[in-house]
């Protein structure tokens, strides 16, 4: 790859990764990027770094364009390590230059990589001249880390907003505008579910912080480079549905199956949900990456759960999921569970307890069949999809209603 030019003087010089297939959790099937911008003015600004294999593509990029040691200012928006993993060599190719970060990013690159570097923490507003134009610094707490912040150029109006609007997915082309938003979108939506959405409320607060910049382009740490007014407002109303929690007419259903009777239970069970009004989709947890489900699961009005009994227990592998939900940390979730079992059963009252435990409603009665469900018992699957579809709407329904009149009272 080349550099890519953001605007004049204002380049891409990070690295794409075509090879990498998990990210600390989250699956990444078409690999990802790491973003890093260079931007040449009187002064000379390298936004973030890359992760450390990706080294000395990051130095080839920035040495076709200007020679590294002229490296005035390197801003860390966010000091984990596949945006800092770099900085050593970087510092050493710059040894002239200032690194900026947070107050609370300088302490973290301190104690993460242990170095006398020349810090110069920033404040949330502060604004750094770079001669023809200025980087406004803005704080963005939790997206991802605590001390993340945005690196915001008013004269180009590009954002550098390192994670939040990323995506991992690697390609050849920098700018959503010639991806195609239908192409870029699921990506930037799995991305959010797995790694923001657990601090929606914190992102919310951010969205408001950026809403009055006028903006041509994001430019994130992963993914595609945000291009075009038509991108950009189908990314903030993207961000603004998640992160106000705005639920989607959908059910997913996480199911494992041993010998597939659960398995058949799940496909009337949707047709049942979809009679009731929602989506359903079904993911079978073991032949599904976590974040997959997730994406799919994480603003659906009903999520439902097939496990069949395992050791008078819950299978271990939809178990296994069961902390995973916990993203978003809004209890908003209405839960209904089936399965199949053999003899003494046992996955649906322990079901019912580990998830009313960990705060979610989950509806009374699950449904159980004894090893492979006849005709009839399909139809009751049926119902009970129709059922805990109209069960879901309802009651969340009634929250709202509630939520609505408590905030009359105050
Ligand atoms: C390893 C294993 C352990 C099981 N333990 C129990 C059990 O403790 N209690 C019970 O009622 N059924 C038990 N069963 C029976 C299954 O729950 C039953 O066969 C069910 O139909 C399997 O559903 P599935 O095809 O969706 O996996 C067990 C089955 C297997 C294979
Ligand atoms: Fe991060
Ligand atoms: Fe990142």
């Amino acid at each position: 790859m080349e550099p890519v030019k953001l605007a004049d003087g204002v380049y891409w010089v990070g690295a794409v990764d075509w090879d990498i297939r998990e990210f600390h959790g989250l699956g990444t099937p078409q690999g990802s990027t790491y973003n890093s911008y260079l931007i040449v003015d009187e002064k000379t600004v390298l936004i973030d770094t890359v992760k450390s294999p990706e080294t000395e593509t990051l130095l080839g990029h920035v040495s076709k364009i200007i020679d590294p040691v002229k490296i005035d200012y390197v801003i860390s928006n966010h000091s984990e390590y596949d945006h800092s993993g770099s900085l050593g060599r970087v510092m050493e190719a710059a040894p002239g230059a200032t690194l900026i970060a947070s107050k609370d990013g300088v302490k973290r690159l301190e104690q993460m990589f242990h170095q006398d570097w020349n810090f110069q923490a920033v404040a949330d507003g502060e604004e750094l001249s770079l001669g023809g134009r200025t980087l406004r610094f803005i704080y963005a707490p939790l997206l991802h880390w605590p001390e993340t912040m945005f690196s915001y150029c008013p004269e180009d109006r590009i954002l550098f907003s390192c994670d939040a609007f990323g995506g991992h997915v690697a390609t050849t082309e920098r700018f959503s505008d010639k991806l195609g938003v239908p192409f870029v979108m699921p990506y930037t939506r799995s991305y959010y579910a797995f790694l923001l959405a657990a601090f929606r409320r914190a992102a919310a607060q951010v969205m408001g912080k950026i809403a009055g910049l006028d903006i041509d382009m994001i430019g994130p740490s992963h993914g595609p480079i945000w291009r075009g007014k038509d991108d950009l407002a189908a990314l903030m109303e993207a961000y603004r549905a998640w992160t106000s929690l705005e639920l989607e007419d959908r059910a997913v259903i996480i199911y494992g199956t041993m010998w597939g009777n659960t398995g058949h239970m799940v496909e009337a069970v949707a047709e049942g949900v979809s009679s009731g009004g929602l989506e359903a989709r079904a993911f079978n947890v073991q032949l599904t990456d976590p974040s997959e489900i997730i994406a799919g699961s994480f603003i659906s009005k009903l999520i439902m759960f097939g496990s069949p009994t395992f050791e008078s227990g819950i299978y271990p592998p939809v178990e296994a999921f069961i902390p995973y939900l916990r993203v978003p940390r809004d209890k908003h979730k209405k839960i209904a569970v089936f399965g199949s079992y053999g003899w003494s059963g046992g996955s649906i009252p322990k079901l019912t307890q580990a998830l009313t435990a960990e705060g979610y409603e989950v509806m009374e009665e699950g449904l159980k069949v004894r090893f492979t469900p006849t005709s009839e018992e399909l139809d009751a699957c049926r119902e009970f999809g129709r059922r805990a579809a109209e069960w879901a709407r309802e009651r969340l329904a009634a929250d709202a209603a509630g939520e609505a009149a408590a905030a009359e009272r105050q």
